[in-house]
């Protein structure tokens, strides 16, 4: 059973294959935390103390018992006004302005399934749910707290329905102040904060810092999960590693703004909040109204971040992706934007196809440039209709001609965005988010529409949708390009309410559009990773990782990406040299051998290369293809810190631990350098190896051990790469 409950001691755990969650409701009603980490039979409650603390407040009806505190106990929800000081994980707002909730245990519920949260994305699949149900009997409030259990991939996910149930009785509206969807309380313990920070184009740089006194927080108040921080974190003792030492992670099933908080207490206990940002927003909710929260994936790993990694990468594989390509072989693409940027026709599209034909490249993808009046990206957004003048042709003739080549065909949309110089905003300049009287921040000379009104979001889909029946079209890279700013909807007197119903209205297009063109493979994309999350991949089940496709950088960018998601989510990109971003030279091979880890393709333009380099991208593209089920859905292991180290590596093995590719760049090279070794991972100790090029055979468990060294010979930003294949014969 994944979820127990005893009745005599009101305590709940919730057990996955190598993890339990515990927690009790105590004798004065409250949700007291008790346990998340290894395994455990047992009843963790004798772990609560309680003592008479200076300046920690007791509830009412603890009476004399000055010992009780909800300012030191491990708590599951904790709420502003109870008497708890720290960073609390929901705060309610009476009209009055006065903030004194007080949640008690009311019940609970125990489903063969897991849930699933209406117009949100979260996990699904083969799971069991426990509802806990709290009540403020003053305020006509019932807070249900949702834990989904992932046996399988040890994960326990974590959200919140909050329902009035009263009206004036109990005082009439409330205002949600801030509401997360989980917290985890340690009694104890030295913990490191990990975070992944970055920004456009240099994404997902980890961090690693110890939690000390005070609040440490991360997150995004942009209105899109961001390029800044991602909403994936970790809390990791100051011991752990790759491969040993207690870690948790915890990721944002949301897109939008939202906050990670970590807080070492006054008695050094740590306390971590995730969910919602409070910035911008403030629900209201009245007599009948229902608010859900976002889901939080938790995982714990005792063996290191890889095996965290690892349940990171099988829940989002398996629970999270959806639809036709989750478990699909990805076709490989060529992309235009890298290739022409806004400088093309239907020619030129026509000539990538034929020349992607030629090479194996299995789809075209038109990126941004086709509709509208679009040359440039100061107009047109919003104007989704096809510039036929510009094409030299309709969009089902193109599509035509591409197929023709033997190629599949691709298109670019940024459907939350309007120009102000388009048809659009001249017709309905109060669709776009701002402000009466104030002149409105511009990003990339663009404005967002207000997708918290569902008319907008209406004729954004129809629009859409008339464009995808035109053409036969295999794919579809959906733009989000500029941050949120003005946040004002015509529509609404409550402000606070539209960061999160425009995320909500994202989210409805998104399920129909996805719905409505299922055989679609979908990739999603803000200027690169700048909404690189879990939400988004419940509907696109690849994004492009990053603007920036120079292979040195992308070497750091896939790493930091790699703690919390899967390599066959990250779009990834061979592209010219000199790199448009970074300027930087790198050799064919590199360039391949870094974006063949993702969800490979191509970004430049085809005829510029040489026979040679053609030759070489043959040979790329047919090796991608015979590596494609390994490296897309095998296990994925870090073999080094490429923020710390001259090199780059990593590897995948195959589920039968039959077949490993190992990867290597060199990052840095020096006059009479140290020799480079790596170690390798995940073979089986038993077996012996054979260096597929070279025929040299090895013991698995001495490339474990001692691992083998990398080619002296290697120059800078040179790569190396090996494929090992289980030796039959001789077996040790
Ligand atoms: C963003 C994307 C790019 C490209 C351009 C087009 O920056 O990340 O890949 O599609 O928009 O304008």
């Amino acid at each position: 059973m994944a979820i127990v409950y005893d009745e005599e001691r009101r305590i709940f755990s919730l057990h996955t294959k190598k993890t339990t969650y515990q927690m009790m409701a105590d004798g004065y009603g409250y949700l007291l935390h008790l346990y998340y980490g290894k395994k455990l039979d047992a009843s963790m409650e004798y772990m609560i103390t309680c003592f008479d603390r200076g300046f920690s407040g007791n509830p009412y009806d603890a009476g004399a018992d000055r010992g009780y505190s909800l300012d030191a106990l491990p708590q599951e929800f904790p709420v502003l006004g109870t008497g708890d000081y720290r960073s609390t994980a929901f705060q309610v707002r009476e009209e009055n302005g006065c903030f004194g909730c007080d949640l008690r245990y009311a019940g609970y519920c125990i489903k063969d399934e897991k849930y699933a949260l209406p117009g949100l994305p979260a996990a699904y699949g083969e799971g069991q749910t426990l509802e806990i149900l709290l009540r403020d009997q003053r305020l006509g409030l019932e807070v249900t707290l949702l834990y989904g259990v992932l046996e399988e991939c040890d994960v326990i996910t974590r959200s919140v329905k909050v329902q009035k149930v009263a009206g004036e009785e109990c005082g009439g509206k409330v205002y949600l102040e801030k509401v997360s969807s989980a917290c985890l309380d340690f009694l104890h313990g030295q913990f490191d904060f990990i975070t992944f920070y970055g920004r456009h184009a240099m994404e997902r740089n980890l961090q690693r810092a110890r939690i000390s006194h005070g609040k440490q927080s991360v997150g995004s108040t942009r209105g899109a999960s961001s390029h800044q921080y991602n909403p994936f974190v970790i809390l990791a003792r100051s011991e752990t590693s790759e491969e040993t030492g207690e870690c948790y992670g915890a990721s944002f099933v949301y897109s939008g703004s939202f906050s990670a908080e970590a807080e070492k207490d006054q008695y050094d206990q740590i306390r971590f909040v995730m969910g919602l940002s409070e910035e911008q927003f403030s629900y209201p909710l009245d007599k009948g109204e229902i608010f859900h929260a976002p889901e939080v994936v938790l995982s714990y790993s005792a063996e290191g971040f890889q095996e965290l990694s690892c349940h990171f990468h099988q829940c989002v594989r398996e629970h999270i992706c959806r639809g036709r390509y989750r478990d699909r072989i990805r076709p490989v693409l060529v992309n235009s934007w890298e290739a022409c940027y806004f400088d093309f026709n239907g020619e030129d599209i026509v000539r990538l196809a034929e020349q992607a034909a030629e090479l194996g490249i299995e789809m075209v993808v038109m990126d941004d440039g086709w509709f509208g009046q679009r040359e440039d990206d100061n107009s047109s957004l919003g104007d989704w209709e096809v510039n036929e003048r510009k094409l030299g042709c309709t969009l089902s003739q193109l599509s035509d001609r591409v197929h023709e080549k033997g190629v599949q065909f691709g298109i670019w949309i940024e459907p939350e965005m309007v120009s102000q110089e388009s048809r659009l905003y001249r017709e309905h300049p109060e669709w776009a988010l701002q402000i009466p009287g104030k002149k409105p921040v511009r990003a990339r000379n663009q404005l967002v529409l207000d997708f918290s009104d569902s008319d907008v979001v209406q004729y954004i889909y129809d629009k859409i949708c008339s464009v995808l029946r035109q053409g036969d079209i295999q794919y579809v890279k959906w733009d989000m390009n500029r941050s949120l700013a003005d946040i004002y909807s015509g529509k609404t007197r409550q402000q606070g309410k539209v960061l999160y119903d425009y995320m909500k209205g994202v989210y409805s297009l998104l399920e129909r559009l996805t719905a409505e063109f299922p055989d679609i493979l979908w990739e999603g994309c803000a200027g690169g990773g700048g909404r690189f999350d879990l939400g988004m991949l419940y509907y696109t089940p690849q994004i492009w990782c990053s603007d920036n496709s120079d292979a040195i950088d992308r070497v750091c960018i896939q790493y930091g990406t790699s703690f919390g998601y899967p390599m066959s989510v990250m779009g990834a990109h061979v592209s010219a040299v000199p790199n448009h971003q970074t300027g930087r030279v790198t050799d064919l091979h590199t360039r391949g051998v870094v974006a063949m880890t993702g969800a490979f393709g191509y970004e430049l333009d085809l005829g510029r290369l040489s026979e040679e380099e053609k030759e070489q991208v043959r040979e790329q593209v047919a090796m991608y293809r015979r590596m494609a089920p390994l490296l897309q859905q095998g296990r994925y292991y870090r073999l080094s810190n490429p923020f710390e180290d001259s090199h780059g590596a990593w590897m995948v093995v195959d589920e039968d631990q039959k077949q490993a590719l190992c990867s290597v760049v060199l990052l840095e090279k020096h006059g009479n350098m140290p020799v480079i070794y790596v170690r390798l991972q995940g073979l089986k100790e038993g077996a012996k190896y054979r260096d597929h090029a070279t025929g040299a055979v090895y013991s698995g468990a001495a490339l474990m051990a001692y691992g083998m060294p990398i080619p002296v010979g290697l120059g800078e930003y040179q790569s190396w790469q090996i494929l090992f294949e289980e030796w039959e014969e001789n077996r040790l």
